[in-house]
């Protein structure tokens, strides 16, 4: 590890927005017991990066500043720590999902746990595998709450994706068809086309009527609801879903934790569901592998050199990407 210094974007103190981002030289991390160095390759932003700048989780994060964000970062494999490390050599090119409380990513070196960290084939590209860990992790958990089998050989369900264009809509839509589930998918005019072309039986476009009510063009009701936005009422929900149907809520508020206790409590059939997106390496490797193989696929909203990382940024907290937000190092 010849180089002692690295370009990094960080910031120092919360809010801002894009014009705080700062473009520094910083000391190359060093990897401790079970983590390893990466140079990373490419990093992807996630709208919780922005929402931790502007303060939306203060005071637990960032724990200090100047803070280095990012957690979703491919890369290849310079150094690795102490203790045992399980089969990551120098050299290998991996995929990793850094702690919220030791990002790092948007820089030209990153150390990463190997607690979710993943080998990436030469059929991943760097892109496409920093893309992966919170998107499609979330994707993931969410289906599981009604089916674990991506073959399509489990039952047959009705899925309703809303914000099916956002990062975690491209990949729960792919994963949905993967499993054989019937998805009516909410999405902006001009998206619709790619919405469709990912597999989705029915299309609203959510600035409608019909999008705004989210029925199903066919009269289905919704065994789940993957909810990645924000602005609609339980009470929007309920007449939709089937009579066990849940609503899995991607931005839980105060009032989601509130009224899901209650529904607990009262032993109701119907449910929403806060997710919080958990590591999880043998997900991240099961993700990487249906990319190698050709059945799930990043959409790529936009790729931007790490120069050129605020452009990304605003990106992200304009809250219109279709599909990933990428920086290349
Ligand atoms: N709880 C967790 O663990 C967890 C994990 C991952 C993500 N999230 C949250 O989930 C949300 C989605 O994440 P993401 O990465 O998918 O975001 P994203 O990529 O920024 O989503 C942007 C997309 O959402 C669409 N959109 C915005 N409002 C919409 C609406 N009312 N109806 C339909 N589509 C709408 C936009 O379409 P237009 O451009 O046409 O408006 C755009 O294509 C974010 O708030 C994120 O923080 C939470």
């Amino acid at each position: 590890m010849a180089r002692r210094t690295m370009r990094a974007v960080q910031y120092s103190g919360y809010g801002g927005g894009p014009a705080a981002l700062k473009h520094v030289e910083i000391p190359v991390p060093s990897p401790k017991k079970d983590e390893v160095l990466l140079k990373v390759e490419a990093a992807a932003i996630n709208p919780i990066d922005c929402k931790i700048q502007s303060g939306f989780l203060r005071p637990i994060l960032p724990p200090k500043f100047p803070f280095v964000p990012v957690t979703d970062i491919a890369g290849e494999i310079i150094e690795v720590g102490h203790g045992i490390i399980d089969g990551f050599k120098p050299g290998e090119k991996v995929v990793s999902w850094l702690t919220f409380g030791r990002p790092g990513g948007l820089a030209e070196y990153a150390v990463a746990p190997v607690e979710v960290t993943v080998h990436r084939p030469h059929q991943v590209s760097a892109a496409e595998g920093a893309a992966l860990p919170i998107a499609a992790l979330s994707a993931l958990q969410a289906l599981k709450h009604i089916t674990t089998k991506f073959d399509g050989t489990g039952e047959p369900a009705n899925v309703l994706v809303t914000a099916a264009s956002g990062g975690v809509g491209t990949y729960t839509l792919q994963l949905a068809k993967l499993a054989n589930l019937h998805v009516t998918a909410t999405c902006g005019a001009r998206n619709m086309d790619l919405v469709k072309s990912l597999g989705a039986d029915e299309v609203l476009d959510y600035r409608t009527p019909e999008g705004k009510s989210m029925k199903s063009s066919s009269g289905r009701k919704y065994d789940l609801v993957v909810h990645c936005t924000t602005g609609v009422a339980w009470s929007s929900f309920e007449p939709i879903l089937a009579a066990h149907g849940k609503v899995i809520d991607l931005t839980p508020s105060a009032g989601t934790f509130i009224l899901f206790a209650f529904q607990k409590l009262t032993f109701s059939k119907k449910k929403l569901v806060p997710l919080m997106v958990a590591g999880n390496r043998e997900e991240l490797q099961f993700l990487v592998e249906l990319v190698e193989e050709g059945k799930l696929r990043t959409v790529m909203d936009s790729r931007h050199e790490l120069s050129k990382a605020e452009e990304a940024w605003a990106k992200s907290m304009e809250g219109h990407a279709t599909g990933k937000i990428i920086v290349e190092m």
